[in-house]
C-alpha cells in the first residue's frame, strides 16, 4: 500500500508524525508494509516552489493508493496574492483527484460527554452526524467569479452551479452510507431561494427512488444550522452542497466538544482517497506539541477502513483511541479537571500503549 503523506503548516506536521507512528504500529502488528512518500502542499510550497500545489505534488498523490494530508494555511500567507493562497492548495488537490465526496462522521465520545456544548438532556438523546459534503462543485469553483471594480466601487461574485450528474453520485454516496447507518438522509439546500437549489433538491429526490429503504427528508440550511444546535439526535446523514457542507460540518464537529477529534474521507471514483482531520493548521499553538493528533490518527483508521477495506486494522486504532480517553488522557482542547493533560506526542503514546 502507497500513501502519499502532506503534512502542509502549522501543527500539521507534528499530527502527521504522531499518526504515522500509529499507521507503523498496525503494521507491525498486522503484518502490513505501507510505503509512504511526502510531498509539499500549502504555505510550505509556496515558501519552497512558490505554488501551493507543485506539479510534483499531484504526481505523487495520483501514485499513491490513498493520501494523508495534516492542515494548510497561517497568518504567514494570509496578504499573499489570492490566486496562490495555501487553501488553493487544497482545492487542488480535491479537483485534481476529482474528490467529489467528502464523508465527515461527527460523533460524540461518551468520555467526553462533559466537554460537549450542548445541554445534558440534549447529549443524552445521542449525537452521531454523518455529514456528506459536496466537494469539487458549488459555489467554491462555480464560474464565472469576480473580484474587481464596477460602476466606480468595489465588486466582486461567485456562482453557485451544480450539474445534475454532480448531484446524483453525491446524492448515492449519502443512500449508500445511510444503508450502513440507521438508514435515513436529510438533504440539506436553499430551495426556497436558489434556483441551482430547486435543481440539488429534485435531482436528489429522483435519485431517491433507486433507494426506497432509505427514509429521505429535505431541510433548508438556516433551519438545518439551527436544528442540529436544538436536537442533533434527528440527524442520521446529510447531504448537502460544498459551502453548506463546510459550515454545517464545522457545526457538527464542535457540537461534539472539540474539532480537535474529527476525522475525514474526500472520495472520488478511482483515484486515492484523501484523508485529514477536519481542524485547520493552528499556528497559534504550532511547533509546541500541544495539538489534539486524535482527528489525523482517526483519519489514518478512516483510511485502513476506507481505502484498504482493513477493517480490524481500523478496529484496533478506534477501541485503542477510545481506551485512550476512558484513561483519562486529554490534549488542551478537550481538558477535563481531574483527566491528565498531555500533549501531542504522549496523547499518540498513549494510543500506541493500547493498540499492544
Ligand atoms: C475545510 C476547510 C477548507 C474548505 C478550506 C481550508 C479551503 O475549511 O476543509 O472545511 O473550505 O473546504
Ligand atoms: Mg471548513
Amino acid at each position: 500500500m502507497k500513501i502519499c503523506v502532506l503534512p502542509g503548516d502549522g501543527i500539521g506536521q507534528e499530527i502527521v508524525t504522531q499518526a504515522m507512528r500509529v499507521l507503523d504500529a498496525v503494521g507491525q502488528r498486522f503484518g502490513r508494509t505501507f510505503e509512504t512518500t511526502e510531498a509539499l502542499i500549502g504555505g510550505c510550497a509556496i515558501d519552497a516552489e512558490g505554488v501551493p500545489l507543485p506539479d510534483q505534488t499531484v504526481a505523487m498523490c495520483k501514485e499513491a493508493d490513498a493520501v494523508l494530508l495534516g492542515a494548510v494555511g497561517g497568518p504567514k500567507w494570509d496578504t499573499i496574492d489570492p490566486a496562490i493562497r495555501p487553501e488553493k492548495g487544497l482545492l487542488g488537490i480535491r479537483k485534481a483527484l476529482g474528490l467529489f465526496a467528502n464523508v465527515r462522521p461527527a460523533r460524540l465520545y461518551k468520555q467526553l460527554a462533559d466537554a460537549c456544548y450542548l445541554r445534558p438532556d440534549i447529549v443524552a438523546k445521542g449525537l452521531d452526524v454523518m455529514v456528506v459534503r459536496e466537494l469539487t462543485g458549488g459555489i467554491y469553483f462555480g464560474e464565472p467569479r469576480f473580484d474587481g471594480e464596477k460602476d466606480g466601487e468595489r465588486f466582486g461574485y461567485n456562482t453557485m452551479t451544480y450539474y445534475e450528474h454532480e448531484i446524483r453520485r453525491i446524492a448515492r454516496v449519502a443512500f449508500e452510507a445511510a444503508r450502513k447507518r440507521s438508514g435515513r438522509v436529510c438533504s440539506v439546500d436553499k430551495a426556497n431561494v436558489l434556483d441551482v437549489s430547486r435543481v440539488w433538491r429534485e435531482i436528489v429526490i429522483d435519485e431517491h427512488k433507486k433507494y426506497a429503504d432509505v427514509e429521505l427528508s429535505h431541510m433548508y440550511v438556516d433551519n438545518a444550522a439551527m436544528q442540529l444546535v436544538r436536537d442533533p439526535s434527528q440527524f442520521d446523514v446529510i447531504v448537502t452542497g460544498n459551502l453548506f457542507g463546510d459550515i454545517l460540518s464545522d457545526e457538527a464537529a464542535a457540537i461534539t466538544g472539540s474539532i480537535g477529534m474529527l476525522p475525514s474521507a474526500s472520495l472520488g471514483e478511482s483515484n486515492p482517497g484523501l484523508y485529514e482531520p477536519i481542524h485547520g493548521s493552528a499556528p497559534d499553538i504550532a511547533g509546541q506539541d500541544k495539538a489534539n493528533p486524535l482527528a489525523t490518527i482517526l483519519s489514518v483508521s478512516m483510511m485502513l477502513r476506507h481505502s484498504f477495506n482493513m477493517v480490524e486494522e481500523a478496529d484496533c486504532i478506534e477501541n485503542a483511541v477510545e481506551k485512550t480517553l476512558e484513561q483519562g488522557y486529554r490534549t488542551g482542547d478537550i481538558r477535563q479537571e481531574q483527566c491528565e493533560m498531555v500533549g501531542c506526542t504522549a496523547m499518540t503514546e498513549a494510543v500506541l500503549a493500547n493498540m499492544a
